[in-house]
């Protein structure tokens, strides 16, 4: 109990630490990249990151504008059942997890810590360390079944997945989805009771050996 006391005061603390930290990210770049057919010859999951390689904030905007930015008045670059939009982008890196605000195409640090390693499931990828970027999809189950309907939300989860590989392959980088990550990362992110991670993806240049 002095435990779960201890690890909430902790998690609030870093809440409070992260506050008011908004970082503007660069105007997304919408022009050029790969040709599609030469990109989905290319997607592929790949586990093997430079770690020394920081992924920068213009390619950054880009990887999250292709993910789940908007591409049209209310509208983004993923389809959600019944246009419900009840996904969020989170960014966990280094310096902190940060919510992807598409509307403003800006960061928002939510915790003020690295919560790469709390991603972490039984498998014990340790590779996810040297991801310099790790993505988590988070689902608000209240929205996804706010009109009555099933909830879509892990199916929708899988187009935002899918825009990550097509514009990691176009931009050279490597990525890999896990749906292998403990049931503590929720907490750990300060997420309310009705939301939930439905999948994690690293992100980061290839390692050499690759
Ligand atoms: C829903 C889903 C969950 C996955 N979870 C993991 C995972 O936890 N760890 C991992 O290393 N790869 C994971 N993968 C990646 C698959 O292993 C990979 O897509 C598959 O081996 C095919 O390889 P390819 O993506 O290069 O075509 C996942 C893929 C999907 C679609």
């Amino acid at each position: 109990m002095k435990k779960q006391i201890l690890s909430l005061i902790a998690v609030a603390l870093c809440a409070l630490n992260a506050a008011d930290t908004v970082v503007k990210l660069p105007e997304p770049n919408k022009k050029g990249g790969m040709p599609l057919m030469e990109a989905l010859a290319n997607r592929k999951s790949s586990r093997a990151f430079n770690s020394k390689a920081a992924i920068q904030p213009d390619v950054l905007g880009d990887l999250l504008w292709a993910t789940w930015g908007f591409n049209r008045p209310g509208l983004r670059t993923a389809p959600t059942a019944i246009n419900l939009q009840e996904l969020d982008v989170y960014v966990l890196k280094e310096d902190g997890c940060w919510l992807y605000d598409a509307e403003k195409h800006a960061l928002v640090r939510t915790v003020a810590k690295d919560l790469r390693p709390a991603t972490l499931g039984k498998l014990r990828q340790n590779f996810v360390l040297d991801a310099p970027v790790t993505l988590a999809i988070v689902a608000d189950k209240a929205k996804a079944t706010s009109l009555g309907n099933k909830d879509f939300s892990e199916i929708d989860s899988g187009y935002l997945s899918q825009n990550i590989y097509l514009y990691c392959a176009s931009a050279g980088l490597a990525t890999v989805v896990r749906a292998s990550f403990p049931p503590t990362l929720a907490k750990e992110m300060g997420l309310k009771d009705t939301q939930q991670v439905t999948l994690v993806q690293c992100v980061g240049w290839p390692d050499k050996e690759d």
